[in-house]
C-alpha cells in the first residue's frame, strides 16, 4: 500500500512535522511511503497512491500559496474521479496557538472531500491526542524565533508524536481498504 506525504515549508517547521508523519506511516507493515516538498512533488504520482497526506504552514488561516497552487493542478484528476476512495489527511504548523490551526486544517481537507477522498483525523482515543491535539489532523504551534539568528523553534517531541500517530493511522486505514 502506497502513501504520499506532500508538504510546503519555508523554514523547516512543517518539514520536520512532515517527516514525523512519514515515519509513522512507515511503521505500518506493507507501507511504501514517499515524501516530497511541494516544489518536487509530482501530481502524476497521486493516481498510484492509496493514501495522500498533505500539510503546510498556516498562512493567514489557510493553505500556503505554494501548496494551494499545487493542489490546483489536480483538476484533471478531479474531473476523472481518480482520487475517489483514496485515504486523505492533513497537518500544519502555525506560529501562534490561536493563529488559525483548525481553519488551516479544515481548508486542507476541503479539496480532499471535493475529490471524493476518505478523510482520516485523529480521535481522542489516540494516546498522543488525549490532552493535546486536534481531531482534524495534526496542527502544532512553533512560536516565532526571538531573532533571525536564533535556532528554529521546531516541533517538540510531543508534536512529532502526534505526527507519527497520524501517519500510522492513515497507513493502517489505507492498508485495510487495500486488502478488501
Ligand atoms: C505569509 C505568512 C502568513 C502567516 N500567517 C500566520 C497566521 O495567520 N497565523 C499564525 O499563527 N502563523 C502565521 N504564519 C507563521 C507560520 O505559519 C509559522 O511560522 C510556520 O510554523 C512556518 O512553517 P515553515 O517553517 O514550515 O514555513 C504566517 C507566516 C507567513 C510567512
Amino acid at each position: 500500500m502506497k502513501v504520499y506525504v506532500v508538504y510546503d515549508s519555508e523554514n523547516g517547521h512543517t518539514e520536520a512535522l512532515a517527516h514525523a508523519v512519514a515515519e509513522g506511516a512507515r511503521e505500518v507493515e506493507g507501507a511504501e511511503v514517499r515524501i516530497d516538498h511541494v516544489r518536487d512533488a509530482n501530481v502524476r504520482l497521486l493516481e498510484q497512491m492509496d493514501a495522500i497526506i498533505w500539510g503546510c504552514p498556516g498562512h493567514f488561516g489557510t493553505i500556503s500559496a505554494g501548496l494551494k497552487q499545487w493542489i490546483d493542478k489536480l483538476g484533471y484528476l478531479w474531473a476523472r474521479g481518480k482520487l475517489v476512495g483514496k485515504v486523505g489527511a492533513a497537518f500544519c504548523t502555525t506560529a501562534t496557538e490561536h493563529g488559525g490551526i483548525e481553519m488551516t486544517l479544515l481548508n486542507l481537507l476541503t479539496p480532499m472531500l471535493h475529490n471524493g477522498m476518505i478523510i482520516v483525523g485523529l480521535p481522542g482515543t489516540v494516546k498522543e491526542n488525549v490532552l493535546y491535539g486536534s481531531y482534524y489532523g495534526v496542527g502544532v504551534t512553533c512560536p516565532v524565533e526571538p531573532s533571525p539568528d536564533a535556532p528554529p523553534n521546531l516541533p517538540t517531541e510531543r508534536d512529532l508524536a502526534l505526527g507519527r500517530a497520524l501517519g500510522r493511522r492513515v497507513a493502517e486505514v489505507a492498508g485495510k481498504l487495500a486488502a478488501r
